[in-house]
């Protein structure tokens, strides 16, 4: 595994299984259980220029949560970048005040162009439709968690992959990392003109993997594994998409009609999230709340271990964890959330 994580290109099932690995242990730190200090006196920069909660609140949490403390700027209206200075000069500033970098940033490329003018550790939060590789990790992490509990396994998973996948960087990264192991049935269905780029399902096709566009989910999806929706991500359309789309169609909705009548009690729902819940976006259904299937909570759940484990292995502490517990001493809910797990 390089110093930075910009793509999924840099890892092999190697460096992922490792990962996998050190997320688990990670757990009984991000359940809240036992406290660490690896990295006390380590300080992450945390460059967000697009809209974010999960990905920026998680990686600092998971800073934090290894005993190092985060400096944080949101959008370009508050950062030097709009008074016009470069991602290079950026990169050489923030160099001198951080010992890792995590930036998102609405330009394809954009982190890879910072990264390359550090050495300090940089990891791509999300760079325009390019990709979003932490998250296809703990997406990858979720899957494997998921299937563990109800007895599957990932070589021969029937995943399906709906909603933006011309624009959705989190299914671009995830698509590469599925590709590392199976052998996996991936089915694609999108809105015309929101497919998944033929470049990604010829590497997918390349390494073995069975994989099918449909254009609606009007069908039988009886075998599925994974639903996994993803948002429309009209921020990214041009003015000529954005006049010729009307939205989604019912064929594209996700929905517990959808789950109960096509698809099987044990085929789980993720999402990267946010999910669009104004009225026509047609994004995945609130009526699945509570249903067990249902695994949105656990997957942002998922975030915090695994982007412990990113951090931990690109900074060298991974094999410090076990050493360094100690036993948490504040209050603690024996369980978060609503009791829907
Ligand atoms: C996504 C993103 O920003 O790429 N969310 C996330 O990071 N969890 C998906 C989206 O914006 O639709």
């Amino acid at each position: 595994m390089s110093h930075h994580l910009l793509t999924v290109d840099s890892l092999n099932r190697e460096s992922v299984d490792h990962l996998l690995r050190v997320a688990a242990r990670m757990e009984p730190i991000a359940q809240r259980r036992q406290v660490t200090r690896v990295l006390e006196g380590a300080v992450l920069g945390n460059l967000f220029f697009e809209a974010s909660t999960r990905t920026r609140v998680s990686f600092n949490a998971a800073f934090c949560r290894l005993g190092g403390s985060v400096c944080d700027t949101t959008g370009f209206t508050f950062s030097s970048m709009a008074k016009g200075e470069s991602l290079y000069d950026t990169s050489r500033v923030m160099s001198g005040y951080c010992d890792a970098i995590v930036m998102r940033h609405p330009d394809q490329g954009s982190v890879a162009e910072f990264a390359a003018a550090t050495n300090v550790p940089v990891i791509n939060g999300g760079d325009g439709p390019g990709e979003h590789p932490s998250q296809a990790l703990l997406d990858l992490y979720t899957i494997d968690k998921e299937f563990q509990r109800l007895g599957k396994s990932l070589t021969g998973a029937h995943i399906l992959l709906t909603g933006d996948l011309k624009y959705g960087r989190t299914v671009h990264s995830l698509i590469k990392l599925l590709s590392l192991y199976g052998p996996l049935r991936i089915t694609l269905v999108s809105p015309p003109g929101l497919e998944m780029p033929s470049k990604l399902i010829d590497l997918v096709a390349s390494r073995g993997h069975h994989i099918e566009q449909r254009d609606s989910l009007a069908s039988d999806f009886a075998d599925l594994d994974v639903v996994y929706t993803t948002r429309i991500q009209k921020e990214r359309f041009t003015d000529e998409m954005n006049e010729s789309f009307q939205g989604l169609s019912d064929d594209f909705m996700v929905n517990r009609d959808f789950l109960d009548h096509r698809c099987s009690q044990s085929t789980i729902v993720m999402h990267p999230l946010p999910r669009d819940s104004r009225p026509g976006a047609n994004d995945l259904n609130v009526d699945l709340n509570g249903d067990p299937r249902l695994a949105i909570f656990r997957q942002t759940d998922n975030g915090i271990p695994m982007r412990m484990a990113i951090f931990a292995t690109l900074l060298n502490v991974d094999a410090l964890i076990e050493k360094e517990l100690h036993p948490v001493r504040w209050y603690v809910p024996t369980q978060t959330g609503t009791l829907d797990r």
